[in-house]
């Protein structure tokens, strides 16, 4: 298998503050890997640096083989690393397709930029239908299918999910994790962050469990949906896990 994303000894935070102290960890192609843990332990941190918004302090990470470019977004989209962050930051009085338009209009993904569109919405008819909808006025889940579809327009290699059930219905989530995997047999490889953790370890082929800024357990995730001290944190009665 080959090793698309590798994460070694990260340290990284805000100004004198550490969030990340000694991340390890890797993501091969035609994963899906699952990185959880509770509120504040470090998750949206270590995608931020991993997407080149935030500089490390240390540690190093590459990607396609390739050393990371930094603090530069840009080339790592350009290589084929695309982040859907937290909250889906659209503008919301865009168009879905102006929107989608905009995901596709880096050098490398602009040629292409008909044919993604279709893929896009066949991956999403919902979206074909509102086309010419703003997307200040579109649900929650359409408005994640928004945030998705606009990342693939880029044409990742190793598409970054922070949260996509975050606020969606029971209903919603499961189609949503179905359209992840179905992302991932067209041959995208998935990180995603995420606090449904049960659901997660359904799709996920390997996890990673982070608390106070570095890997607390990792594993496959069919063999931690039923380690104990997962299950005690993030499953049932009085556990972290929100649905
Ligand atoms: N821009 C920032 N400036 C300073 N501190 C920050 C900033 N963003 C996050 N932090 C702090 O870094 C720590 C980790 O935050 P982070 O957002 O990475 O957590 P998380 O695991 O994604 O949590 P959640 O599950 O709530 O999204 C928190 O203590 C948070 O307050
Ligand atoms: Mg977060």
């Amino acid at each position: 298998m080959t090793r698309l994303l590798e994460v070694n000894n990260l340290r990284a935070g805000y100004g004198l503050f550490t969030v990340l102290r000694d991340m390890s960890f890797h993501v091969d192609e035609g994963e899906i890997v699952a990185l959880v843990g509770s509120n504040g332990a470090g998750k949206t941190t270590c995608l931020r640096c991993i997407a080149g918004l935030i500089p490390s302090k240390s540690g190093t990470i590459s990607f396609a083989g390739l050393p990371h470019p930094g603090a530069r977004p840009h080339a790592l989209v350009e290589a084929g690393l695309v982040s859907v962050p937290e909250g889906r930051q659209l503008f919301p009085s865009m168009t879905v397709e102006d929107t989608l338009l905009v995901g596709g209009a880096t050098p490398r993904a602009r040629d292409k930029r008909t044919e993604s569109l279709k893929r896009v919405y066949s991956l999403f008819p919902k979206l074909m239908e509102r086309e010419h909808q703003l997307c200040g006025t579109l649900s929650g889940g359409e408005q994640q299918m928004v945030a998705i579809g606009r990342g693939l327009m880029a044409l990742p290699k190793l598409l970054v999910l922070d949260e996509p059930s975050l606020g969606l219905a029971p209903t919603i989530v499961k189609q949503l994790f179905q359209t992840i995997e179905q992302i991932r047999d067209h041959g995208v490889t998935v990180l995603l962050v995420e606090q449904n953790v049960r659901t997660v370890l359904r799709i996920a082929d390997r996890a990673y469990v982070i608390e106070n800024g570095g890997i607390e357990l990792s594993g496959r995730a069919q063999d931690l949906a039923s380690d104990q001290r997962v299950v005690d944190a993030y499953f049932g009665v009085g556990s972290k896990e929100s649905i």
